[in-house]
């Protein structure tokens, strides 16, 4: 028997006029890629990117896995994403409608948006940034945001984007890997009708010392809020900007040359700056961006994602500029003023094109269980076509539920699978072509060598689970963490899976249709809200409370809401605590936890034990830990367990 069943046909109406419309257009994409990689990549390449310099070169394998595209061609990903559209008359055309937080709303053109990149970059040269240095951006969600990862693109410097939800620790790490000369931040954000801080967390970071290679703070007035000024070092972006020229011709780089870096966590060590290119990634973000939402020039896209995280990266700053769209950027959070804010936002804007997280949702169809006035129903959302999902796998109940409440049974949804290191999307339906089964991301992007494999490398057949790989080489990859290429090498690329390309997920193939369901991390990394954690580094930051703590382990539980929350089992350095004792401590460490990486790696569940369960040989038993987080009955084998009599212990909620 099948797992699948195809349940949603694709729409007639969808696929009338779709880019990709209906599967044998799917499948001659993939025949063609099939047939000659490089020429199929090569043809999208020339038709959704405009070069400098032509590319006689499409795909280089000889220094594999240090894959090059399009090598010898020059282009600029902020000529690509701005100025082309002006010189074709887009010019009035908007390019982005920030909402703020507020709910007031600045219609921002393509002769807008060039000319403050122009003014930006402009700025950031005077103050001696060139191509290859590093800029880190730190900031909310804002026109400002994206105008500092566009001026970077400009004069090709490379920008890390962090998070405003990190913490000074973890932001200091990231300055000082990417060794950045500038940072760009904003005075305070403004999120659910709150101020938070951002510039007094970069002062803080450069205070942690190994900042040294930081020359200028430039920093986006938002709110008016206090904050504290180094004349030497800090300097306002209205001051920089004002004199500045509108135009600035852009740094025509090779394709290879870095767009940015963007840190993310993984199984072990630090987070890695994970490095994208410059031609392959924006060809693949213009392509995707155009297939998976199928946008036409009338569309009106909104992804909800932060710029922090890649899917605003590829799917706000990038692709959906560079294919001249018209998008709508939000600063705030979906439940405020209330938790109809997104149904009330696609209203007002008349949203076509839909893009969010199902953590949004499912905290969503919380929110109108408690309170039906913000029911979507209630709401006019008949100008959606498209809607897409990201970041965590999407449960069919959720999947039903944005169907038909949001998408009014009529919106196929995109569940797009990838991830920080492919750059675009890798596994997804195109809209106009393919059929959908909730829970399933389907099938392979046109020239995406997804597989299932076994630990050797080879395939697993349908309908057994095994290790998500990708065989060959695709334009947006990672090309490699930031000064570690050995690292590179062994996570994504080790040698017993023949050179394929490891995700880091385990995927399921149906038998009948050979669609894929993820079936989540195969290693240490956890996935809460969308977020993406390594348990170790939670883990390093629990043992780095010297004071209090002697040893820690944190594991996944499976959450109906945010996908998974954090559990750390926690073995103190002074008695085991219990009742009030350990309730306060627990809150300790997680305030601890916060400043150490960020709000969003708290653990929710926090246990003490006098010792972790380890076997004879002192391994912590890391799949006995996760059942105790469930709640589980224990079924493992236990008798390798040096002392069982902290198990009783772990399985105390506080
Ligand atoms: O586990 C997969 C999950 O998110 C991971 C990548 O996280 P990150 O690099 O932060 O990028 C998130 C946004 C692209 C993957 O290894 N993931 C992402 N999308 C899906 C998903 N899991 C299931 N279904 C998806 N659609």
């Amino acid at each position: 028997m099948s797992a699948h069943k195809i349940t949603y046909p694709v729409p007639g109406a969808v696929m009338k006029d779709a880019h990709v419309s209906g599967m044998p257009a799917y499948r001659s994409l993939v025949a063609e890629a099939d047939a000659d990689l490089g020429a199929y990549w090569g043809r999208l390449a020339r038709e959704f990117v405009s070069w400098r310099t032509p590319f006689a070169k499409t795909l280089d394998v000889g220094s594999a896995p240090f894959f090059k595209w399009f090598e010898d061609g020059t282009l600029n990903a902020s000529y690509n994403c701005l100025d082309r559209h002006v010189e074709r008359g887009l010019g009035d055309k908007a390019a982005i409608v920030f909402e703020a937080d507020d709910g007031q709303v600045n219609r921002v053109t393509y002769s807008d948006l060039l000319a403050r990149t122009c003014r930006l970059a402009n700025a950031l040269k005077t103050r001696g940034v060139k191509k290859g240095d590093r800029v880190v951006i730190y900031m909310s969600m804002s026109v400002e945001g994206v105008v500092a990862m566009q001026a970077c693109a400009r004069i090709g410097a490379t920008h890390s984007v962090v998070f405003g939800g990190f913490s000074a620790q973890s932001l200091r790490d990231r300055i000082a890997g990417a060794g950045a000369v500038v940072v760009i931040t904003a005075d305070e954000q403004l999120r659910g009708g709150k101020q938070l801080p951002l510039k007094a967390i970069v002062d803080e970071a450069i205070a942690l010392g190994g900042c040294d290679s930081v020359k200028d703070v430039i920093v986006y007035r938002r709110t008016g809020g206090q904050i504290a000024w180094d004349a030497l070092r800090d300097r306002w972006m209205h001051e920089e900007t004002e004199t500045q020229d509108d135009t600035c011709e852009p740094e025509w780089v090779g394709a290879e040359h870095p767009l940015f870096l963007l840190y993310t966590s993984g199984s072990t060590g630090k987070p890695k700056g994970v490095q994208h290119s410059t031609g392959g990634y924006l060809v693949h973000a213009a392509v995707s961006t155009s297939w998976t939402f199928d946008l036409k020039d009338e569309d009106v896209f909104w992804c909800t994602a932060d710029i922090g995280w890649v899917t605003g990266h590829t799917y706000i700053t990038y692709g959906p500029l560079s294919i001249g769209a018209t998008q709508v950027v939000f600063e705030g959070v979906p439940t405020y003023p209330d938790a109809g804010r997104f149904w009330q936002m696609i209203q007002d804007h008349k949203v076509s094109v839909f893009y969010t997280a199902p953590t949004a949702i499912r905290s969503l169809i919380k929110a109108t269980e408690a309170n039906q006035a913000i029911h979507p129903g209630r709401y006019d959302l008949a100008s959606l076509r498209i809607l897409g999902s990201v970041g965590e796998p999407i449960n069919p109940a959720a999947w039903e539920w944005y169907h038909e409440h949001v998408g009014g049974g009529r919106c196929p949804i995109v569940d797009t699978f990838w991830q920080t290191e492919t750059g675009g999307h890798m596994i997804t339906p195109l809209p106009g072509a393919t059929p959908l089964v909730p829970g399933s991301c389907t099938l392979p992007f046109p020239g995406i060598a997804a597989a299932v494999v076994d630990e050797t490398g080879n395939d697993v057949p349908n309908g057994q689970g095994g290790l998500l790989v990708v065989k060959r080489p695709w334009p947006g990859m990672i090309r490699n963490i930031w000064g570690d290429p050995e690292r590179f090498k062994l996570s994504y690329f080790p040698p017993e899976l023949q050179g394929y390309y490891l995700a880091g997920d385990g995927a399921i193939r149906d038998v009948e249709t050979g669609y894929f369901t993820i079936t989540g991390r195969i290693d240490d990394v956890l996935n809460v809200s969308g977020h993406r954690m390594g348990t170790m580094e939670i883990e390093s930051a629990l043992v780095s409370c010297t004071a209090l703590v002697a040893e820690a382990a944190v594991v996944g539980r499976p959450d109906e809401t945010t996908g998974e929350t954090i559990c750390a089992f926690v073995v103190l350095k002074g008695p085991r605590p219990t009742g009030d004792d350990a309730r306060r401590i627990a809150a300790e460490l997680r305030h601890w936890v916060a400043k150490e990486i960020g709000p969003i790696a708290k653990p929710k569940d926090i246990r003490f034990g006098d010792n972790l369960p380890k076997t004879r040989s002192g391994k912590i038993m890391r799949r006995l830990l996760r059942s105790i987080a469930k709640d589980e009955a224990i079924t493992q084998d236990i008798s390798t367990l040096e002392n069982p009599a902290v198990l009783d212990q772990l399985m105390e909620r506080n």
